[in-house]
């Protein structure tokens, strides 16, 4: 993928959540080479670290923090210390997740509350850490990653109950903090080939095959679509966009691409 950055990125400070990997390193990759400042808040020391030297490698500003984003004191005192280095923080992208395939039936409470931590009260407290300064300066940015598991059923039901919170968890950030300067959107991806998938791909390597003919586009994602899509909230070009839903699925959501040849005899 080749990124067109908006040139008003360059020197912003963007902090991303569980940038470790995944989409999240691919986002930080791509805030790096907008010639962003780049804060990775991560769990995994070993990913954060591998994150951190191939974009300090290809000269980009990126500094890492081991940080496990479910506990409140840790938060507070990451953000101070990355305020301390940055000055102000424009962007937060909440990108960290947990996440378990269970059903209802097989989800136990420890799974159930892990979920929520991990997928909306870490999200609740980076964004109440971080508002006040970006209420101060008058400006940011906030992008929450949600999930197209909000918007129907797909599965995974804990993990789509927390991030259909976060769906509005954004909503309440965007109206009652729009006047102050602060925007905040979800960014709702479909189906996105990361390490998160691993597991899933070793029960039955041609999942993404199967899954992408669901998809109007007939791929799955890449991080780098995410990542685009990230930069352009980030950015002024969307200076009039907040509390949206900003859906990058692949047609997913637009309907049910199996379904609709059936249901016309077309099939
Ligand atoms: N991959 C997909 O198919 C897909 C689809 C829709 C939405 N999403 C969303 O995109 C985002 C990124 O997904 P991904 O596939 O890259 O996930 P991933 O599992 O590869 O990465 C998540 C990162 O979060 C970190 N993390 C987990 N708990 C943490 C904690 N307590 N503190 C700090 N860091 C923590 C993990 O260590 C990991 O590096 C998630 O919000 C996910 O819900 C992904």
């Amino acid at each position: 993928m080749t990124y067109q950055f908006a040139a008003e990125l360059a020197g912003r400070t963007i902090v991303i959540t569980g940038g470790g990997r995944g989409i999240g390193r691919e986002m930080a990759t791509a805030a790096a080479a907008a010639k962003m400042k780049v804060a990775i808040l991560e769990l995994d020391q070993k990913n954060l670290d591998d994150t951190v030297a191939l974009i300090s490698k290809t000269g980009g500003d990126v500094t890492g923090y081991q940080v496990d984003l479910c506990d409140e004191a840790a938060v507070i005192s990451t953000f101070a210390e990355v305020t301390k280095k940055f000055g102000k923080i424009e962007v937060l992208v909440n990108n960290a997740m947990f996440h378990d395939p269970s059903d209802l039936l097989d989800t136990s409470l420890d799974i159930w509350n892990q979920t929520l931590k991990v997928n909306l009260t870490a999200p609740f407290l980076c964004i109440r850490t971080l508002l006040p300064g970006m209420i101060k300066n008058g400006f940011g940015s906030i992008i929450n990653v949600g999930t197209v598991n909000s918007k129907m059923m797909i599965g995974s039901d804990a993990y789509s109950a927390s991030k259909a919170a976060v769906h509005a968890l954004t909503r309440t950030v965007a109206v009652r903090y729009g006047p102050d300067g602060v925007r905040c959107n979800t960014l709702v991806p479909g189906t996105v080939a990361t390490d998160a998938w691993q597991e899933r791909i070793d029960r039955n390597p041609q999942i993404f095959e199967k899954l992408k003919t669901w998809y109007p586009l007939r791929r799955v994602g890449k991080p780098s679509d995410i990542a685009a899509a990230v930069l352009f909230l980030a950015s002024d070009q969307s200076a009039w966009m907040t509390g949206t839903e900003f859906v990058v699925d692949g047609g997913l959501l637009a309907g049910y691409s199996p379904m609709y040849p059936l249901v016309e005899g077309s099939d």
